[in-house]
């Protein structure tokens, strides 16, 4: 840690803020050695925002320090999802950060000589930087987080880190399921959104994939778990994501009470599903199921080689957003290119539509997902008839150019 310091070269500050997840490193290195070549140092500010202000608390990062970590997990600056600043209740409803803060990192960034400040964060901390940069601090976002859960970018880095983490598992349960002719339910994590459970239930070859986006009955897993039986198949991979409800109770939170319908909304510490339904499955089915909650091992541990380009491409395009004065945007990768949107867009929640193309590819593979789906995704409809995805609203059966949602 240094000294609050003022320095008469231009500086750059960085921080990480919220959960934490592999290729944070990488951004920190892409924007120290990209803002060194652009004349600039670099200030790492420590745990999250809490280092901006009282005690303020920073790292000068240079060549020396950031060199082999680029493939490390984890943050060299720390992170917390904790702290005084706040700028969001629940789920991206806003609340504002006290002013007294505001104006403690507009003298940190004015004493340090900080000519533009970029937060790695997911929605969360994010709408932080949105807060600063309608107060007048000049901040750039990168987006971060392995739910993938952010509109305006295809992909967030750490998400594939998650679901190699994810697809490991059940290649690992795979076997062992096999073995002993059982169902394995594999929990993995996501928040409100389905995304690793998708990818990872799709790479993994899972036979049941659950997810918040697709609601879904233990009758049809059922059917799922037995039709597979009857052709021979005497186990089955379940993935769900910790975000699915269960049907007519919700969200399984680790909080002590089952939250009702209006409290779903809030930040609740999510987990716990993959175990009811492991033990509803044995019920009504009668096989030996085990269940495996994946839990934190998914944030932890080496970025994959995508991510490393990823998060390598958003520290080196932050110091681009900087270099021609874009404050307020974030850096965004819309394939195969580098973009940026305002930081305003991007923090909205970006989740699974139930008829993109890698659901409409799980559906072909015969993957359930629970629900009362049993058609054909793919089918053809002579020109200018009306064809059956057009006829119902959410069999999958649609292209995926047609689909409206956000992302994919
Ligand atoms: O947002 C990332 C994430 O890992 C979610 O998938 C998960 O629900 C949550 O953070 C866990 O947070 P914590 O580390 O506070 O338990």
């Amino acid at each position: 840690m240094s000294k609050h310091q003022a320095s008469g070269t231009p500086r750059i500050g960085i921080l990480t803020a919220g959960g934490d997840c592999p290729g944070l490193n990488a951004v920190i290195r892409g924007v120290v050695k990209s803002a060194n070549l652009h004349g600039y140092e670099v200030v790492g500010f420590l745990k999250g925002y809490e280092g901006l202000v009282d005690p303020v608390s920073y790292l000068a990062l240079n060549h020396k320090n950031t060199s082999g970590i680029l493939s490390q997990g984890g943050t060299i600056l720390g992170s917390t999802n904790k702290g005084r600043f706040a700028a969001t209740v629940g789920v991206n409803d806003r609340c504002e950060i006290d002013p007294e803060l505001i104006a403690g990192v507009k003298t940190t960034a004015l004493q340090l000589n900080i000519h533009g400040l970029i937060c790695v964060g997911g929605d969360g901390s994010l709408a932080v930087a949105q807060q600063f940069h309608e107060n007048g601090i000049p901040v750039v976002g990168v987006p971060k987080t392995i739910d993938n859960d952010l509109s305006s970018t295809a992909f967030t880095f750490g998400f594939f880190s998650a679901v190699f983490c994810a697809t490991d598992a059940l290649d690992r349960l795979h076997t062992t399921a096999e073995s002993h002719e059982r169902v394995m339910v594999l929990e993995v994590m996501g928040r409100h959104a389905g995304w690793i459970a998708l990818y990872a239930g799709i790479a993994g070859g899972g036979d049941v994939i659950l997810i918040p986006e697709i609601p879904w009955t233990f009758d049809n897993v059922c059917e799922a778990i037995v039709q597979r039986e009857q052709r021979g198949r005497k186990f089955t991979l379940v993935v769900v994501a910790e975000g699915a409800e269960l049907p007519e109770k919700g969200l399984v939170t680790q909080d002590k009470h089952t939250p009702d319908r209006a409290e779903t909304r809030k930040q609740v510490r999510l987990g716990g599903i993959g175990n009811y339904i492991g033990r509803e499955i044995e019920r009504r089915v009668g096989k030996e199921t085990r269940t495996v909650v994946l839990g934190h091992l998914q944030r932890g541990g080496n970025p994959t080689t995508f991510d490393r380009v990823l998060a390598t491409q958003y520290g080196a395009h932050a110091v681009r957003l900087i270099v021609e004065r874009k404050f307020g945007q974030m850096v965004t990768y819309q394939p195969p290119d580098m973009s940026d949107v305002p930081i305003i867009e991007a923090i909205k929640l970006a989740t699974v539509s139930p008829i993109c193309s890698a659901v409409q590819a799980a559906r072909a593979l015969g993957v359930s997902f629970g629900d009362d789906y049993r058609g054909r995704p793919f089918q053809y409809t002579p020109p200018g008839e009306k064809s059956a995805a057009d006829a119902d609203d959410h069999c999958g059966a649609r292209p995926a150019k047609a689909v409206k949602s956000s992302k994919r």
